[in-house]
């Protein structure tokens, strides 16, 4: 079988971590899919820019989307560049074109989720992932995806921000200021290329919509999901928390109200010392799933950086290039339910 060649949208912290993993389990993969994954091409916005990684011998580092999106030897691409407009552009057309895509682009899904599922449905020959969207490292949408079709699931909370997270644990554990946290969460690779996305709750908000879409069918436009960040956090919150035996972390929860609804917001939250999530430090994510059958799951891991978000993009690459019968993107539980704006229906 031919090697499958992948062209690759980005090559920052989640694109340089995807090139490394492929280089270094080159010959593995080779075993496990029977023909091997190649990096062909790299489209990035400044092609003479010194890489962190190295470039494998043979791949082409481009700045012309076409470069990729037409050469029919490319059957997969990786979108890992982010934003909305490009990506969008790049993501339809290679489905168009009839090439597999992953991406980790929950900006990108939340916003435009019923067209992306409208163009799946017009590409049926082509393959949708996008398990590093949505918690970094964690197997949260392959769970969600394949693990509850037997349960009904009522609620689903926790943190899903890595950047957030880690910046609040600095900044209640090593005295750091939010200025501080923020460099070193943006240093690390945790942070969002617009960071005003994950300090505002916005990063939080797009997952939770993608969520809420896998737990409860539910479609729901992301700017009616009520979101604080922590833009207006200050130490004399943190003293209070700790006054009180407790942090504080930001938290997005989407609960059933009744059969027919959904309610959900992003919000720094209070949590005591004896709850799970206060346990939760740097940018580690953690969600529990409460529902019917399984009562309570919780997923918890590596939130953001480098390699725990490459590695759910090698999953999916592997998974694809295995042939792996792909579980339906987006909805095995059906739609129909109304969303609910407010605090009050969750508390
Ligand atoms: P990044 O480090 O800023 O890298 C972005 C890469 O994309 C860069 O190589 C950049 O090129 C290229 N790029 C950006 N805009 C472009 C455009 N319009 N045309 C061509 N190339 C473009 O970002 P990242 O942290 O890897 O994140 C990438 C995606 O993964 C985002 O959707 C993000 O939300 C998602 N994600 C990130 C993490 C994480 O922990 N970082 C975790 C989960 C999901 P240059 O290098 O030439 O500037
Ligand atoms: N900026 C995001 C975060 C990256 O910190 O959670 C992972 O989605």
């Amino acid at each position: 079988l031919p090697v499958r060649k992948l062209g690759i949208f980005g090559g920052g912290t989640v694109g340089g971590g995807i090139v490394e993993i492929i280089q270094k389990k080159q010959d593995y993969f080779k075993e496990l899919t029977g023909h091997g994954i190649e990096v062909a091409k790299i489209c990035v916005r400044d092609a003479s820019k010194k890489r962190d990684f190295d470039v494998p011998s043979g791949c082409i580092v481009t700045e012309n989307y076409d470069d990729i999106l037409d050469d029919d030897s490319i059957d997969m691409v990786v979108e890992v560049m982010g934003g909305t407009t490009d990506a969008k552009d790049v993501v339809f057309k290679a489905l168009s074109k009839g090439k597999d895509v992953v991406t980790a682009n929950k900006a990108l899904i939340a916003k435009d989720l019923p067209e992306i599922e409208e163009k799946l449905e017009q590409c049926p020959g082509a393959e949708f992932r996008y398990e590093a969207a949505v918690c970094g490292g964690i197997p949260i949408i392959r769970s969600m995806q394949s693990d509850f079709p037997g349960d009904d699931i009522d609620m689903l909370s926790g943190i899903i921000n890595g950047c957030t997270n880690f910046m609040l644990t600095s900044m209640d554990k090593g005295g750091k200021s939010y200025d501080e946290a923020l460099a070193e969460a943006s240093a690390l690779g945790y942070a969002e290329a617009d960071p005003t996305l994950d300090v505002g709750g916005f990063d939080a908000r797009s997952k939770l919509r993608i969520l809420m879409r896998l737990a409860f069918g539910i479609d729901v436009d992301e700017e009616d999901i009520a979101c604080r960040g922590i833009t207006e956090l200050s130490k004399l919150d943190f003293d209070y928390a700790k006054m009180m035996g407790g942090t504080i972390k930001l938290v997005g929860v989407a609960k059933k109200v009744d059969e027919e609804s959904v309610a959900a917001f992003v919000s720094p939250c209070y949590v005591t010392s004896d709850d799970s999530l206060s346990s939760v430090n740097g940018a580690t994510n953690a969600v529990e799933v409460i529902s019917s059958n399984l009562q309570s799951s919780t997923y918890i891991g590596q939130g953001a950086g480098r390699y725990p978000t490459a590695n759910s993009c090698i999953n999916d690459i592997v998974a694809l290039a295995k042939g792996d019968k792909a579980p339906m993107p987006f909805n095995p539980f059906g739609k129909g339910k109304k969303f609910v704006n407010s605090y009050d229906s969750v508390f």
